[in-house]
């Protein structure tokens, strides 16, 4: 029996998010918070003939309470999404308070789920969820995690067109590490599981990085003032979302990019900061998982020069980003 719980489950990613984890088999109850259009979207839901039972709950009567007692795992793309112009970090403003109070109620009804981090700056919003958990005794870093799976995909995908083959997309692999923002999205194309080709110049790298690095940006500027990427945000969480759970029931050798505490396996973390050479509390890296949570979190590998200065470049950003998350939980409000 896995209780899963969406807040934000009424957004542009909460919708077809929900729907994701509805059809998914290992799902058995799926609870929808929002501050607005649960019972709707819910109901709507519930019509589904699949197994998981559906609830929508909204902020009166403990609503958030109700929703997250007895969660198994919980994901948030609650806050507000991009507009053409803004930065991820220009959201913190407004979805720092909200991820904070929504942590709160996690660590306080279900301080054992196992937390899926989507609200932007994720970079800075794992960090408020462990300083809140941290706040009420349960802090658990292998429980923590910031989704950069989108990140993955459009890897996937972009590495398939260039290869001139959409149907690879589904088996190409690339790491990316790092965070999720601009710069500090650093794919390690030398390690994709299918190579560019060895015609591919210089510049065609750069452009490719690049296109990864500011994917988001693509889709921001495509929806024109209409928000920022939801169905491939939906599908890229539902895709890890799935990871953990077949985790949990046993399944070996899941591993997967997530951005998380580095002390969910000290010596795998401290290695991460021997390699990029810096003593950053969070970083995303390959993670492989198991029944409670990150069972390891493995080397970057071989990186390439060109990828080490990649890596460089990100360090700046991801300390400022990281540092501005640990700090606001207990900054005056
Ligand atoms: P959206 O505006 O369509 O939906 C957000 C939802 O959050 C709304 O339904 C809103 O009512 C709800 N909400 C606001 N305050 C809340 C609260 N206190 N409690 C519960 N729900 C609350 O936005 P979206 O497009 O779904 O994006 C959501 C977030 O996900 C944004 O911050 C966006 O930047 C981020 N995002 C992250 C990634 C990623 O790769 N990690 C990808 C895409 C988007
Ligand atoms: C993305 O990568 O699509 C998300 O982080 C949303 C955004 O603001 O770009």
């Amino acid at each position: 029996m896995v209780k899963a719980v969406v807040l934000g489950a009424a957004g542009g990613i909460g919708q077809p998010l929900s729907l994701l984890l509805k059809i998914n088999p290992l799902v058995s109850e799926l609870a929808l918070y929002d501050i607005v259009n649960t019972p709707g979207v819910a109901v709507d839901l519930s019509h589904i003939a699949t197994p998981a039972k559906v609830q929508g709950f909204l902020p009166p009567d403990d609503g958030l309470k109700k929703a997250l007692t007895g969660a198994d795992i919980v994901v948030i793309p609650a806050g507000i999404p991009r507009k053409p112009g803004m930065t991820r970090d220009d959201l913190f403003k407004i979805n720092a308070g909200i991820v904070r109070d929504l942590a709160t109620g996690i660590a306080t009804t279900a301080p054992k789920a196992f937390v899926l981090v989507i609200s932007n700056p994720v970079n800075s919003t794992v960090p408020i969820v462990a300083e809140v958990f941290k706040k009420n005794g349960v802090f658990d870093p292998k429980r923590i995690f910031g989704v950069t799976t989108l990140d993955v995909v459009r890897a996937s995908t972009f590495v398939s067109e260039i290869l001139g083959d959409l149907s690879l997309a589904p088996s190409v692999k690339v790491p990316v590490v790092g965070g999720h923002s601009g710069v500090t999205i650093i794919p390690l194309l030398s390690q994709s599981s299918h190579p560019l080709p060895t015609s591919f110049k210089a510049e065609a790298l750069d452009a490719l990085v690049n296109r990864i690095q500011f994917g988001g940006d693509e889709v921001v500027k495509a929806k024109d003032g209409a928000g920022s990427a939801t169905l491939s945000m939906a599908y890229a969480g539902a895709e890890f979302a799935e990871k953990i759970l077949r985790a949990v029931k046993g399944e070996k050798g899941i591993v997967a990019p997530t951005y998380v505490h580095l002390s969910a396996d000290k010596a795998g973390g401290d290695a991460i900061k021997k390699e990029i050479g810096k003593d950053l509390d969070y970083f995303s890296a390959p993670v492989e998982l198991g029944p409670e949570g990150v069972v390891k979190i493995n080397s970057l590998g071989k990186v390439t020069e060109y990828e080490q200065k990649l890596i460089q470049a990100a360090l700046p950003d991801l300390a400022t980003n990281i540092e501005k998350g640990a700090s606001f939980v207990d900054a005056p409000k």
